[in-house]
């Protein structure tokens, strides 16, 4: 009788915890993806969207986790914890590669190279594109994607209309060395500095002014301490989606795949807006009245270009000189 009833004490024990650990399905995959800037920008938005439709498709079996803004990690942390394996996603601007050791990503920061996103895309979407995100394997990265953001204004508390005008300016610049050199051949001081930290050193004049997309001049608040834009379209900004290799090449394969499938459709809908976004923010800056907006004469544009071209001529042998002919080829680069 009472081995019976301990019997049936176990039989309802197992009744209740079988179906429990039966049903439970295993823990979601995650993958933590940090950025730097906004949600409200051609980045976050993307990234955004990647998260949705890859949580749909893979229906819970990865979970991505979205920290924008630099609330995880600053530019260069986050290199180092992707490296690390602390994040999985990341997608620095193309300028911030070089510090890994992969110099050849400065490509897309040597001013005026490219005059379109059409010039762009023949390099990212083309082989030299694939060819440089090939380079990050040897790094531990796996290279998915570039993502588009848009061409850079030039903000200070001073007008800058000729090269002239930069003569001592302190700059702000991401950590690359054409970026440095860009800023040199105008006479200016770059500084090198974290993007989380660019707004309060506009506001307490640690540094004079800057360069970047209007989505990030406006989303980070930066025309409101500087008050002159320069609508100059001197350089590109843009991503490469980079995500740990060792840990994409451990998913497993069929969830390798639709994440592929789902990154290829965050690429789209990431360039598909990139240029829209940049004119929204333009007109929001100049709606706020905060900045005065200069427009370059072709004279000063010509005059930019002329001292700019400087910045292409050091770095050249930096870059290497087989990957800047074939990028001059494909958008037609000429200096003045
Ligand atoms: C910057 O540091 O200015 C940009 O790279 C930020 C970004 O990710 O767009």
């Amino acid at each position: 009788m009472k081995l019976n009833s301990c019997f049936k004490t176990l039989l309802i024990a197992a009744a209740l915890t079988l179906p429990i650990t039966a049903l439970a399905a295993p823990a979601p995959i995650v993958i933590k993806f940090s950025h730097v800037v906004a949600q409200h920008t051609p980045k976050g938005q993307a990234a955004d969207y990647f998260k949705k439709i890859a949580e749909e498709r893979t229906k819970g079996r990865v979970k991505i986790e979205v920290y924008p803004n630099s609330q995880l990690y600053k530019d260069k942390e986050e290199m180092e914890a992707l490296q690390l394996g602390a994040v999985q996603m990341l997608a620095p601007s193309l300028a911030k590669f070089a510090p890994l050791g992969v110099k050849e990503f400065e490509v897309f920061d040597l001013p005026y190279i490219f005059d379109n996103y059409q010039e762009l895309h023949k390099v990212t979407q083309g082989p030299v594109g694939a060819k440089l995100l090939a380079k990050l394997e040897a790094k531990g990265i796996h290279g998915l994607a570039y993502w588009d953001n848009g061409f850079k204004v030039m903000s200070a508390n001073k007008p800058l209309k000729m090269p002239a005008d930069f003569k001592g300016q302190k700059m702000r610049i991401q950590s690359s060395k054409v970026l440095d050199a860009q800023m040199r051949s105008v006479g200016a001081n770059p500084q090198v500095m974290a993007f989380s930290e660019v707004y309060q050193a506009l506001q307490t004049g640690v540094v004079d002014g800057t360069e970047n997309p209007p989505s990030n001049l406006y989303t980070q608040k930066m025309h409101e301490v500087q008050k002159y834009v320069t609508l100059s379209d001197h350089g590109y900004l843009g991503y490469a989606v980079i995500v740990n290799k060792k840990f994409w090449a451990g998913l497993p394969a069929d969830i390798r795949t639709i994440l592929e499938g789902a990154m290829k459709d965050a690429t789209i809908y990431a360039n598909d807006i990139a240029k829209k976004d940049n004119e929204e923010a333009l007109a929001a800056v100049k709606k706020s009245g905060k900045s005065q907006f200069i427009t370059l004469t072709p004279q000063e544009r010509t005059a930019w270009k002329k001292a700019m071209d400087k910045a292409h001529k050091d770095n050249i042998g930096r870059i290497g000189s087989d990957l800047v002919q074939e990028v001059y080829k494909a958008t037609g680069y000429s200096p003045n």
